[in-house]
């Protein structure tokens, strides 16, 4: 029965449109602006290792457990878990999975359509010659100036944000493949030029033994579970874009004859190596003009205008690096309107262009806090052992990744591993009941949902630290 259902909302005009448009999803800011500060903030290569397990063992196996839902269910996340959860005969109230994805996304799209607003300020700043021989007190002058004033933010932001809501109004199965079809490549191919500036710098083998070669004393000061093993599993949520039905809208998109297992696969390689490249570019440039790595969000903005600034044609390579950031930060936010979208209107019967202006307003007027906890509201507090300096910003980014996300994903592997009919899964990864399939199965089951409770049971002693317990 579930195998006749079809989107209102269209399906992907091509193969290969659904991993442009999940890739396009996964790989961005995620990727090239909080990776490399995260892992800067967490000590280096330990955390990095982590990430690395936590998005093979987590990440992959519920990322196709969340394009399987998508897929069957074939409507706004909150409608699909309503439908599959009656078609399974359990409680409807899985559609509260779909409400919490909708809230998560709401809040990650207000904070990242303002760090957005920095790489479209940064397109200018760059572009106009700025940076040509900076140092790093001067490359950390120009950030703070952007972040302490309130009224550029806010301009930067709204322009971010009008940019995704007219994207979403046109209905984002149009532009976005060729969007991604010729960006994401043009991205890849910068991100390798950046690599080569930093092997021509002083403290090259620095960053990478930095990125790479984890220093198990440093770790045995930390504590495992709660600073580096928390940190790292948020990132792989955020970065594949995983648990709160981003994924699940774009594989409701999907043609029933696509491989989800060979899509997952594609999707997860290119975001994982999108994200090393920029550490790998980053971290040498940190090293070599002194910058601190555990900086903070403003790392990126911080140490590559430096490398633009030294390197031949840099202007021009620092301009299109960051409009292909901008780009790849577009076709994310997209994603995270997307589920909200689509649930007003199936369910207000709205036009798409009404319901993708009011979910933008919402996301836009979120986006305020952020703005202000950069200047007029900033405060800090510690974290995982990492002193946050950002106050709300830090706040909503801790609670979707670390915590919302994870939720998402923990609820989606216990639906598909638990409680869903295993046939209904077989039919739908189209595996048949091979080792592959069975490997997916135990990490669903086993991996991931434990995985996710150990971790948060360990971690627990974090919310003391922001005041939530004592
Ligand atoms: N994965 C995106 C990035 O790395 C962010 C994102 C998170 C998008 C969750 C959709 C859902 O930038």
């Amino acid at each position: 029965m579930s195998a006749k259902r079809s989107s209102i909302h269209g399906q992907w005009s091509s193969r290969w449109a659904f991993i442009l448009a999940a890739t396009g999803s996964a790989v961005g800011l995620g990727n090239i602006w909080r990776f490399p500060y995260l892992t800067g903030e967490n000590g280096g290569a330990a955390f990095v290792l982590v990430y690395l397990i936590c998005v093979l063992m987590v990440g992959i196996p519920i990322l196709m457990a969340e394009i399987l839902v998508g897929r069957r269910g074939r409507q706004s996340p909150i409608n699909t878990m309503y439908a599959l959860a009656e078609e399974e005969g359990l409680s409807r109230y899985w559609s509260l999975l779909g409400w919490m994805g909708v809230a998560a996304g709401f809040i990650i799209l207000s904070y990242y359509s303002v760090i957005a607003g920095w790489t479209v300020a940064y397109i200018f700043r760059t572009g106009s010659g700025l940076f040509i021989d900076a140092d790093a007190t001067y490359s950390k002058k120009i950030f703070v100036e952007l972040i302490s004033d309130p009224e550029k933010l806010l301009a930067w932001h709204t322009t971010f944000m009008l940019m995704t809501v007219i994207v979403v109004s046109r209905g984002v199965k149009s532009g976005l493949e060729q969007a991604v079809r010729f960006l994401m490549p043009a991205l890849f191919i910068l991100l390798l030029v950046m690599v080569g500036y930093a092997m021509s710098t002083e403290k090259f083998m620095d960053g990478i033994n930095y990125l790479f070669v984890p220093n198990f004393e440093q770790l045995a000061e930390k504590n495992f579970f709660a600073d580096i093993l928390l940190p790292a599993l948020g990132q792989a949520f955020f970065s594949l874009s995983i648990g709160m039905g981003a994924i699940m809208i774009y594989g409701s998109y999907l043609s029933q004859r696509s491989s989800i297992t060979f899509n997952s696969f594609t999707i997860a390689i290119a975001d994982t190596t999108v994200a090393m490249l920029a550490g790998i570019a980053i971290f040498p440039i940190v090293f070599t003009y002194g910058l601190e790595p555990g900086g903070g969000p403003g790392l990126i903005f911080m140490s590559l205008p430096i490398a633009f600034g030294q390197m031949p044609f840099g202007t021009f390579f620092g301009t299109l690096f960051f409009v292909l950031l901008m780009f790849a930060a577009w076709t994310s936010a997209i994603s995270l309107l997307e589920p909200a979208v689509t649930w007003l209107v199936e369910n207000k019967n709205m036009s798409r262009v009404k319901a993708t202006a009011l979910a933008g307003v919402i996301g836009w007027l979120l986006g305020l806090i952020t703005v202000l906890s950069f200047n007029y509201w900033a405060f800090s507090f510690e974290f995982a052992g990492v002193v946050k300096e950002n106050g709300m910003f830090d706040i909503f980014d801790i609670l979707t990744s670390n915590v919302m996300l994870p939720i998402g994903g923990l609820l989606i592997a216990i639906f598909t591993a638990w409680l869903m009919a295993r046939k209904s899964t077989i039919d739908e990864l189209g595996l048949g009941d091979s080792l592959l399939y069975q490997s997916w199965r135990f990490a669903v089951r086993y991996i991931a949902p434990f995985g996710v409770i150990i971790i948060f049971l360990n971690a627990i002693g974090l919310f003391k630290l922001i005041g939530l317990v004592n």
